[in-house]
């Protein structure tokens, strides 16, 4: 279990990967020193990674989690009038719905790909409702989010992935313009119009701010759910016993959740750069140093979570880092919670136990938003 961080967080907790290269913060207490200073540790900085040029009007470069103060703060006033308890009031019982649905579904006694059958779906149709898609964008939703998640992964002169990403970003572009003139000239109960109407000091957003929110929601709001339903399926066909424990007693779901969201991470790094020269954990940085803050690591810290290594359901808590901490704190994290609650749910009424399916797990490779690609897993009812 992240054997390297470990060592990191004893011998080195602040130290550059490489020369020139990040530095990498491995412990808890560093990692929410610095989430907790956007002076000094700003987002902005790696604004231009989302402006490339062979692409000059990426619309995640008008989003606020490139933004620092005084910016940031305008627009997450402003998105946070629409994305308040409302939003988790409208979707609770069709999520709840849809769950129960999909769990009903899924065969028993014979391998099937959990990630694709469950765990993919239960964000994608949350998402899609969340952007008002009629349900048949969906499957294009899914695409979207996989090509726009290898943005920064592009390279100068790869042009063949430079073209499939703006032939993307244009197809997503229309049909999310679709959405908001429909939505102008009728309003809806739902976030977008709420988005429409929102007023800070008599101030709207923008349509480049509002681009860039959509997109933003589509980057940060399904890769990250869907490992989390991964990794507590993965749980599951690891600790057989579990299901039943949550299955007697469903009020300890959502501990059962946020020891997953501790033990592993969807997110696992987050970036920052310092804005003048500091120092952090007795070591000195440089202005323009870029950092990545660890949070599969910062959550495995000893010093924070006794016996971190070990999954502990009477663990008390939560105290973990899976979304960030300050400013820029998920904006989705009780809708991602929620989703996680209520796909357990289904899960331990409908089966017993998950065993594991024909064929290995395969794993992506992204540090930064880590999980199974596929994940062969036997349901028992
Ligand atoms: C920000 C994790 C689900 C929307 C963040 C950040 C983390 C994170 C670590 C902070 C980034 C930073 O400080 O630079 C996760 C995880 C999720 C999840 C682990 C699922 C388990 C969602 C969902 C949505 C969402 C479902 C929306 C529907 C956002 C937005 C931000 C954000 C808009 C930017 C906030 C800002 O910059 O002020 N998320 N997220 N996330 N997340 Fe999530």
């Amino acid at each position: 279990p992240y054997p390297v961080f470990a060592e990191l967080r004893r011998n080195a907790p602040v130290s550059q990967v490489d020369p020139g290269g990040l530095w990498a913060v491995t412990r808890y207490a560093d990692a929410a020193a610095v989430l907790k200073n956007p002076q000094l540790f700003a987002s902005e900085g790696f604004r231009q990674a989302y402006r490339p040029a062979w692409f000059s009007d990426y619309p995640m470069a008008d989003s606020m989690l490139v933004m620092d103060p005084p910016h940031h703060t305008r627009l997450r006033a402003l998105v946070n009038r629409a994305f308040g308890p409302p939003v988790l009031t409208r979707l609770e019982p069709r999520i709840r719905q849809f769950v129960e649905q999909l769990a009903a579904g899924l065969p028993t006694g014979r391998s099937v790909d959990f990630a694709e059958e469950w765990s993919v779906r239960i964000p994608l149709i949350v998402m899609a409702d969340l952007l008002g898609l009629s349900p048949e964008v969906h499957p294009r939703l899914k695409r979207w989010a996989d090509t726009f998640g290898s943005f920064t992964g592009i390279g100068p002169n790869d042009t063949e992935r430079q073209e499939h990403m703006r032939a993307t970003v244009a197809e997503a572009r229309q049909h999310f313009q679709q959405v908001l003139e429909e939505r102008r000239r009728e309003p809806r109960d739902d976030l977008m119009s709420d988005l429409l109407r929102a007023r800070v000091d008599g101030e709207a957003l923008t349509d480049a701010e509002l681009m860039g929110f959509m997109f933003l929601l589509v980057v940060a709001g399904m890769e990250t759910t869907v490992h989390l339903m991964n990794h507590s399926a993965i749980r599951f066909r690891d600790e057989p016993e579990l299901m039943g424990r949550l299955r007697a007693d469903h009020s300890l779901i959502p501990r059962f959740v946020e020891e997953i969201l501790r033990y592993e991470p969807p997110v696992h790094g987050i970036f920052r750069v310092t804005t003048q020269e500091t120092e952090l954990g007795g070591v000195r940085l440089p202005k323009g140093a870029r950092m990545l803050v660890v949070l599969c690591s910062a959550n495995r810290d000893e010093a924070q979570f006794p016996g971190a290594d070990r999954f502990n359901l009477d663990r008390p808590g939560p105290q973990n880092l899976p979304f960030g901490h300050g400013i820029h704190f998920c904006l989705g994290a009780q809708l991602a919670r929620l989703e996680a609650r209520l796909g357990t749910e289904a899960l331990v009424t409908r089966f017993s136990r998950l065993s594991p399916g024909e064929g290995p797990v395969r794993w992506n490779t992204s540090l930064v938003v880590r999980g199974p690609l596929s994940l062969p897993l036997v349901a028992h009812p």
